[in-house]
């Protein structure tokens, strides 16, 4: 057996968490295998609503387990939070077992959301724009090979390894940024959630999911954030701190590239991104607010408003090559109802020149998009349920797609519940 892996080809909140959920049943392991709590997966059924941040989006089905695995960073106290909040909503996955943690995942301290907080503050604005979660201060300490990992919560010296990577973080964060904040309450916090984490199953994640393999379970893994995010080939230095892209799926659950099955790459029908950085589309104007209202563009993590624009596909054929995508889900297309024209761009000019892919250097030099204009489509969509109520122009765009990206769409969905999906082909 191999391991599917579905991703965002985009910046991030293409649609992944539904599609996840959608895809859940079919599966007997749902592993997510980077980021952290900068993820905000929304998915929606039987009229509730759910977002989840590290936790896998497989945990509604009863067959299925779910997996943190070694490559995401864990915030306990936002873990806490999201497992309280499903509790609350009738589902215990203490109680139900359907949740497992890799050891080998690391953890976010208090201090390095202060760290974060400190580092975007002091970059004014140049800023990156993250989510403050503290994402890219614990990877750092994770290759900087100091951090500490759920594993070590059971271990006796626990507190001592916590302090003395506390004690390194104050007094970067006094000699570095001036001053440290009082975090006494979110360390208790802390603490107070790493007890109720040592209560789940902490497993040796690359063990498991080759058993699982082995076994001739399926697998499916979840990305966060998406390839354009990428740390190596993102818009770089406007990234998360994870490999986002499928070669992330393999350091991250322990799983070898020749396991890797089918490549999901799921993106909207048009493009978003929230936070700093270059975005060659980006319809900043009157369209590009009513895309964001009539889309809900807004951050399910932070709730900032995301940046829209036109699909741009130099991007999405570049994050196509990168993750070695073999089936395309689209979302969001009902968002597009009722547009006279709509846009994909298909190159960009580029210093003087008309190119079909991503420059190296779209920070300081923007490209601009060449734009192809495309008819668009009336009818409401949300309630469609066969292929032959697609309307005409609405395939059109979608045979449109296909045949400049050179993969098929298999998935469409056309609202956010899980229901409004439809299989293409
Ligand atoms: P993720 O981070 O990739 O899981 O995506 P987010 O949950 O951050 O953002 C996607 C948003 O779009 C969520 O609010 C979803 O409920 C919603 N959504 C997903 N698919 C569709 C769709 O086909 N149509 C509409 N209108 N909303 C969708
Ligand atoms: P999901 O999984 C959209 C963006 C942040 C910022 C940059 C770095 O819901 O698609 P970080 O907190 O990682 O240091 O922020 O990355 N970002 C996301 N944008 N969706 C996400 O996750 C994101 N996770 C991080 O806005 O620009
Ligand atoms: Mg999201």
């Amino acid at each position: 057996m191999t391991v599917d892996v579905l991703l965002g080809l985009q910046w991030g909140d293409e649609g992944k968490g539904k599609i996840v959920d959608v895809l859940s049943a079919g599966y007997d392991l749902i592993a997510r295998f980077q980021g952290g709590p900068n993820a905000g997966h929304t998915l929606e059924f039987d009229g509730k609503k759910f977002v989840l941040n590290t936790i896998p989006s497989g945990i509604f089905f009863d067959n299925t387990m779910n997996l943190i695995g070694n490559g995401v960073v864990i915030d306990p106290i936002t873990l806490k939070k999201e497992l309280d909040k499903l509790k609350d909503a009738g589902h215990d996955l203490l109680a139900k077992g359907n949740l497992m943690i890799a050891k080998k995942a690391h953890l976010i301290l208090p201090t390095h959301q202060l760290l974060d907080a400190a580092n975007e503050k002091k970059m004014g604005d140049g800023k990156i724009g993250s989510t403050l979660k503290g994402i890219g201060p614990t990877y750092m300490d994770k290759t900087g090979r100091n951090g500490l990992r759920v594993g070590d919560i059971t271990l006796p010296d626990f507190k001592e390894r916590y302090e003395k990577l506390v004690a390194k973080h104050t007094s970067m964060l006094t000699s570095l940024y001036g001053d440290v904040v009082d975090f006494s309450e979110r360390e208790a916090a802390f603490f107070e959630a790493i007890e109720l984490i040592k209560q789940f199953q902490l497993v040796d994640s690359e063990h498991l999911v080759n058993d699982y393999l082995k076994q001739g379970k399926k697998v499916l893994a979840e990305g966060a954030q998406g390839a354009m995010l990428d740390i190596d080939f993102g818009s770089y230095p406007f990234v998360t701190s994870s490999n986002t892209t499928t070669a992330g799926a393999c350091t991250g659950l322990g799983i070898a590239p020749s396991k890797i099955g089918e490549v999901i790459g799921i993106f909207k029908a048009y493009c978003t991104r929230v936070g700093g950085g270059p975005f060659p589309t980006e319809l900043d104007n009157e369209l590009g607010e009513e895309l964001r209202q009539l889309g809900h563009e807004f951050g399910a993590t932070t709730g900032r408003p995301r940046r829209t624009g036109w699909i741009d596909l130099p991007a999405l054929k570049y994050a196509i090559m990168l993750n070695g995508v073999t089936q395309l889900v689209m979302t969001k297309a009902d968002v597009l109802s009722g547009f006279e024209k709509i846009y994909a761009c298909t190159h960009y000019n580029y210093q003087g020149e008309t190119i079909d892919y991503m420059p190296y250097d779209i920070c300081t030099i923007k490209p601009e998009p060449v734009l192809t204009e495309i008819e668009g489509w009336h009818e409401d969509i949300t309630g469609i349920k066969e292929l032959s109520e697609i309307p005409a122009k609405l395939q059109s765009y979608m045979d449109f797609l296909e045949q400049q990206l050179g993969v098929p769409v298999k998935y469409l969905s056309v609202g956010p519940d899980r229901v409004q999906t439809l299989v293409m082909h």
